[in-house]
């Protein structure tokens, strides 16, 4: 993962490469470092352990210039050390590297190249900057060094390159790594994220893998590593300053729950028109129309969204859906059907697991769609197709609003594909009018807020272990469900099938262990989830009961508002959203970043 920002010709560039960083601290927090240069010879490096924060610390009045590159890290390479953290500098100290990705022959590079050099930390990283720096001492130009390091470089990389000798450029590649270039009146920037621009500049500029950027303040020259000039247009992003702040909210994550409601009129008025007729591109209709199987292939919260739609997708379209852990099926792809589709689910559009399998894919001429909240991402780039989310920057690590978006595109796509087959289930489904009942649930369920705090300090302030219980659509809510809970309360929680625990699971309940069941599938599965409850509460579980209206019963916890069948999942996932939020927060966690994790996973 990682996040860069770098600026050249801008004499402000210590404070844009910290706000950049503070932007990006999403995408990694064990350590940061920036390095500014005004005039040759005369750079700053400074490093810290932890946050942002900590490195603004470190930054005092005279650490200023006009070219600088900084980095915010998750480790990958060696622990989270200051030797380790990034700007690296090559052996004589000339060149400084920040790096996101994974170079994975750097060992064998090291050994071949760098005999003699002394490292200071354990990263890949080092032995890229070294390796740069090694090829100007044997006579190359910087120009050339770079480009015969990315020769011989192999694995994931985002790299910015300064030259202490000439601090009037920085040099920039890429390789499945997200890097974007900004630019502005005078000056330039390069970063992992529009995000951490945008309050300096609204114009973007992409750059594909395997193409080099020479940046100076007002010129922007890419080519690829054989030195071919490439054409490539600026485009003004949609973003707002507005909508990557806060505030008055104390976590992004509270902010982005609060958000759904919007999120899905937002969606109802991108997919369907004023007569409410579903306006999803013909393209994608029809390339879904041809398909005989559906693959989704997600990690995550996105994988769990695809569980959560699958047999939606399923009843409107009359199309088979399989699942896919991307990870496992970059590698180990399934055998498929005649006819396959393949649907990218990915917040970011970086992940890059999904991407391995996109890439395969596209190799083997299958058609996609990327649904995506990130336009102009990897994955939508690479997509035959691409739906976006519209929920706007979801910036807490866990994920909220781009799962339930997820489902609610996914209902759209499925709509108007079941209707252009005709189907009945489709065209009798009035999934405008049935997404703002949804609307108006989410808001219900929000505006519970203070009972499920109060519940939540009942239940799991002091628990290490919980269950997540349903059945049908519900059991794929309580995956996502126990995902939200561990990754930011650290509870470890399991979301699982109601009627499977009394096959093994059971065991593990003893006094007080907490188990959350949801209820809102038909009132024959809802009795069955109930006997399930008695079963665990006779063996003393601490139950808490999430149950939509019309199939509660007395000494339910949470009541959700009915909302069409097909949809259920988003409204029931709202109250779980809400309970996890609170367990982090009663255990005095960082809600938005939680331990070991970052955004966006851009590395294997
Ligand atoms: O950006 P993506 O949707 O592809 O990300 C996939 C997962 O990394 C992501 O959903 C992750 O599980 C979230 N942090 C969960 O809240």
């Amino acid at each position: 993962m990682c996040g860069i920002v770098g600026v050249v010709g801008n004499r402000n560039a210590t404070d844009i490469l910290m706000q950049g960083l503070e932007k990006l601290e999403y995408r990694g927090y064990d350590s940061a470092g920036i390095y500014v240069i005004n005039k040759p010879e005369s750079g700053r490096l400074i490093k810290s352990v932890g946050r942002i924060a900590d490195l603004r610390a470190k930054i005092g009045i005279d650490v200023a210039g006009s070219t600088g590159i900084g980095h915010t890290r998750w480790a990958t390479h060696g622990q989270a050390t200051e030797a380790n953290a990034h700007p690296h500098t090559s052996a004589t100290g000339r060149f400084v590297l920040v790096h996101n990705g994974v170079i994975e022959n750097y060992l064998q590079i090291k050994e071949e190249y760098l005999a003699g050099h002394t490292l200071k930390g354990e990263t890949d990283t080092e032995i890229a900057v070294h390796l740069i720096g090694q090829f100007v001492e044997d006579g190359l130009s910087v120009l050339e060094a770079f480009k015969k390091a990315l020769h011989i470089i192999e694995g994931s990389y985002a790299f910015a390159l300064v030259d202490s000798q000439n601090p009037d450029t920085i040099y920039v590649a890429k390789n499945k790594s997200p890097l974007l270039i900004g630019l502005g009146d005078g000056y330039n920037m390069v970063c992992s994220d529009a995000m951490a621009m945008i309050r300096e500049t609204n114009q973007f500029m992409e750059i594909h893998d395997k193409e080099l950027v020479v940046l100076t303040k007002d010129n922007v020259e890419v080519t690829d590593y054989d030195g071919n000039a490439v054409e490539r247009e600026a485009y003004t992003a949609e973003l707002d300053l507005s909508d990557i702040g806060k505030g008055t909210y104390p976590y992004y994550m509270l902010k982005e729950i609060d958000e759904q409601p919007t999120v899905m009129r937002k969606l109802i008025s991108t997919y369907a028109d004023d007569k409410g007729n579903i306006t999803v591109d013909p393209a994608i209709v029809k390339s879904v129309q041809e398909a005989d199987r559906i693959y989704i292939l997600a990690a995550g919260t996105s994988y769990n969204a695809g569980f959560a739609s699958k047999s939606m997708i399923e009843t409107l379209t009359d199309t088979p859906v399989e699942l896919g852990i991307a990870s496992e099926w970059g590698y180990n792809m399934p055998l498929l059907s005649k006819k396959p589709m393949f649907i990218l689910l990915s917040q970011s559009g970086e992940t890059a697991d999904s991407r391995q399998v996109l890439v395969k894919a596209n190799a083997m001429g299958i058609p996609s769609l990327t649904i995506t909240n990130v336009p102009g991402s990897t994955l939508s780039r690479e997509a035959t197709y691409t739906m976006l989310l519209h929920a706007g920057p979801e910036i807490a690590v866990a994920s909220t609003k781009a799962y339930t978006a997820q489902i609610a595109a996914l209902a759209f796509l499925s709509k108007a594909v079941g209707e252009a087959n005709g189907k009945k289930e489709a065209l009798e489904f009035d999934l405008v009018h049935e997404l703002s009942i949804v609307a108006q649930s989410i808001e219900a369920s929000l505006s519970e807020r203070e009972v499920i705090e109060k519940k939540v300090a009942n239940l799991l302030a002091t628990s290490r272990n919980a269950f997540y219980i349903g059945r049908g659509n519900d059991y794929y809510v309580a995956m996502e469900a126990s995902l939200k809970l561990k990754e930011i309360s650290y509870i470890q929680c399991e979301g699982f099938a109601a009627g499977e625990l009394k096959h093994g699971t059971i065991s593990l309940i003893e006094d007080g262990t907490p188990v959350l069941a949801l209820i809102s599938s038909s009132e024959t599965v809802a009795a069955h989830t109930r006997g399930n409850i008695q079963e665990v509460a006779a063996r003393g579980a601490n139950v808490l009961t999430v149950v939509e209206e019309g199939l509660d019963k007395e000494g339910d916890d949470i009541v959700v508002n009915q909302v069409h069948p097909y949809l259920a999942s988003i409204s029931m996932v709202i109250p779980t959203q809400l309970i996890a939020y609170y367990a982090s927060l009663q255990r005095g966690l960082d809600v938005d970043k939680p331990r070991n994790l970052a955004k966006a996973v851009t590395v294997e």
